[in-house]
């Protein structure tokens, strides 16, 4: 269910019953995802990896593809994306039709959801980029199993990649600042916060979206504020070892690019 704090619970009580709720993933929120790109260090990061163990790249919850899979295709990979949300599926499609036949043709996304996904096809890397661990941690067993599911869909020498936020902690209740950003080409406006232990140990995101015509839409995303001692944890009861970790700082935020590797069969 939804959960919305300060402001955009306010919002709620003054449209109420006008607005039209859904996740941050899906309806309107698909097209506005766009406009929250990821950071560019870490995306390079992504491909100097892809560079090392070949050309076939796996990515899990793979969004509309604009931030990963799109670019990595036009570097040369072969990439493949798993996907849970049918909005999110529609924009991937929409951005792969504006694609030369070239690129287009090494691009290739499944709807499902990873925990229930299978495939015997095998990858040189597999990624989990722009915090979406977060959104797959809530139960640890779970996410061992699909750690040892990645791991068995990779080639020996094979990389797995992740990143996490390190500036969030789970000792204090704060919230972010707002950001707005207005849309003219495509006609709205959105409002966006982070609540950060309103619910213990989760970051809450609230979105709001109005669009010229008067259309109210809300969303909020729950995610498991990921600490460096979890990840280890969770990590170490897998077969994969340690290869590399990168720092990133931008602005307040810093974040952790971890590389976990299958180690070639003796
Ligand atoms: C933060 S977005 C990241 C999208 C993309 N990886 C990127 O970097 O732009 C998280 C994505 O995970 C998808 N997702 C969440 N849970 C999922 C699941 N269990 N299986 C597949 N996709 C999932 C959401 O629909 C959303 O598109």
């Amino acid at each position: 269910m939804n959960k919305y704090f300060g402001f955009f619970s306010e919002l709620r009580k003054l449209y109420d019953g006008k607005i039209k709720e859904c996740g941050l993933y899906d309806d309107i929120f698909s097209n506005v995802y766009n406009a929250l790109a990821g950071n560019n260090e870490i995306k390079e990061l992504y491909a100097e990896n892809g560079f090392y163990v070949g050309k076939n790249i796996l990515e899990i919850a793979a969004g509309d593809g604009s931030n990963y899979m799109i670019p990595l295709a036009q570097k040369g990979f072969n990439v493949d994306g798993v996907e849970i949300s049918e909005s999110m599926i529609a924009r991937f499609n929409e951005n792969v039709s504006k694609l030369p036949q070239r690129i287009k043709k090494r691009l290739n996304i499944i709807q499902a959801d990873v925990f229930e996904y299978e495939t015997d096809k095998k990858y040189d890397l597999i990624t989990i980029p722009s915090t979406t661990i977060c959104l797959l941690s809530d139960d640890e067993d779970r996410l061992k199993s699909l750690f040892e599911k990645i791991y068995s869909w990779l080639n020996p020498n094979g990389r797995l990649m992740f990143d996490y936020r390190t500036d969030q902690v789970t000792e204090t209740v704060y919230a972010s600042n707002i950001l707005t950003n207005i849309n003219l080409d495509e006609k709205y406006y959105f409002v966006f916060q982070e609540f950060n232990n309103f619910i213990p140990d989760k970051a809450v995101v609230n979105m709001y979206v109005e669009t010229a015509d008067g259309s109210k839409y809300l969303a909020s995303s729950e995610k498991k504020i990921i600490t460096d001692d979890f990840i280890e944890s969770v990590i170490g009861q897998t077969s994969f070892k340690m290869h590399h970790a990168y720092d990133v700082n931008e602005d307040e935020i810093t974040m952790k690019v971890c590389v976990y590797k299958k180690e070639e069969a003796a």
